[in-house]
């Protein structure tokens, strides 16, 4: 069998991890003999389009750029809420220590204490326009090239995050990359006429349930149902199973990019993704792997 992976020379880098190359191989074998026609590729958003971080500064999150929104900001009780909900729920997200099924409920909780925080906030899309301008995180270098390929290409690109959907889209729209291949999957409020928040449109997607519950009936499956190979992009542990609720996806070929607790967790992320990049703040890898898969 042909090896592949040295035909991609972007992946002997150092901070390039492989835990099964043949796997790999393997996989990287059937996807590029099933072409374009058969690929779609499923990215998360917060710290996965965006970067992790730019000179060790983490970028706000898709909530945390949210919650500066004038009426947000000057909500003295919703602030405290969703800092107290952060401090203590996020450690618990990021901890590699805590097996996922213990992490399941606790997410299920952060979510449904976020979602009944901001109901009752009152806002319009012009706030959330500005608020995005204002403080838009840097996306990936490279991230902009690559949903311009695939645009071209015509694969079709999910965007599948468990933060704010109207910060994703807007953020998305505004950084030229919301081409017509790409749909949003994620958590988009609900408005009452008068333009105060009731919660989120539906069931919360929380990182754990971003899976079958939330990809089925949604244009986006419909229109995916004869590909069945896929490349999914992520920075959480849960995000390797984004394309789970796929049942015809045979080769999933699953990059993960690891920054926090590198040393603590990267046995966990070398099991659940085939290709882990260690800080690393750019789209290189996925589009050298792209390239070769066309
Ligand atoms: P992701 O699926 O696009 O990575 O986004 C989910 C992130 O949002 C996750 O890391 C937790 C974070 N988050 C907040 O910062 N504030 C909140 O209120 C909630 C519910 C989640």
């Amino acid at each position: 069998m042909p090896d592949i992976i040295d035909q991609i020379p972007i992946l002997s880098k150092r901070n390039v991890q492989i835990k099964n190359k043949d796997k790999l191989n393997d996989m990287l074998l059937n996807i590029s003999k099933g072409g374009l026609k058969k690929l779609q590729i499923v990215f998360d958003f917060d710290k996965t389009i965006t970067k992790q971080h730019e000179d060790g500064v983490p970028h706000l999150s898709s909530f945390a750029i949210f919650s500066k929104i004038p009426s947000c900001l000057n909500n003295e009780k919703y602030q405290e809420t969703v800092r107290g909900l952060r401090l203590k729920y996020y450690p618990i997200e990021m901890d590699p220590h805590i097996p996922v099924k213990d992490k399941i409920e606790l997410m299920e909780e952060w979510w449904n204490l976020s979602e009944k925080a901001i109901s009752g906030l009152k806002l319009t899309q012009k706030d959330i326009d500005e608020v995005c301008l204002d403080c838009k995180p840097a996306l990936r270098e490279g991230c902009k090239e690559f949903f311009s390929t695939l645009n071209k290409a015509k694969v079709p690109v999910l965007v599948f995050s468990a933060g704010c959907g109207d910060i994703v889209l807007t953020i998305l729209q505004q950084s030229n990359v919301f081409w017509p291949n790409v749909k949003v999957i994620s958590n988009f409020l609900n408005f009452h006429d008068d333009g105060t928040i009731t919660g989120f449109k539906d069931k919360p997607i929380h990182v754990f349930n971003k899976n079958e519950y939330a990809i089925k009936n949604t244009d986006f499956y419909n229109l995916v149902e004869d590909r069945n190979n896929a490349i999914v992009l992520g920075d959480s542990l849960g995000d390797a199973s984004m394309a789970q609720g796929m049942e015809h996806c045979q080769n999933v070929l699953k990059i993960g990019f690891l920054y926090e607790h590198i040393e603590d967790a990267l046995p966990q992320y070398l099991d659940t993704f085939d290709i882990v990049l260690v800080d690393d703040q750019t789209m290189d890898v996925p589009r050298a792997v792209f390239d070769f898969i066309r």
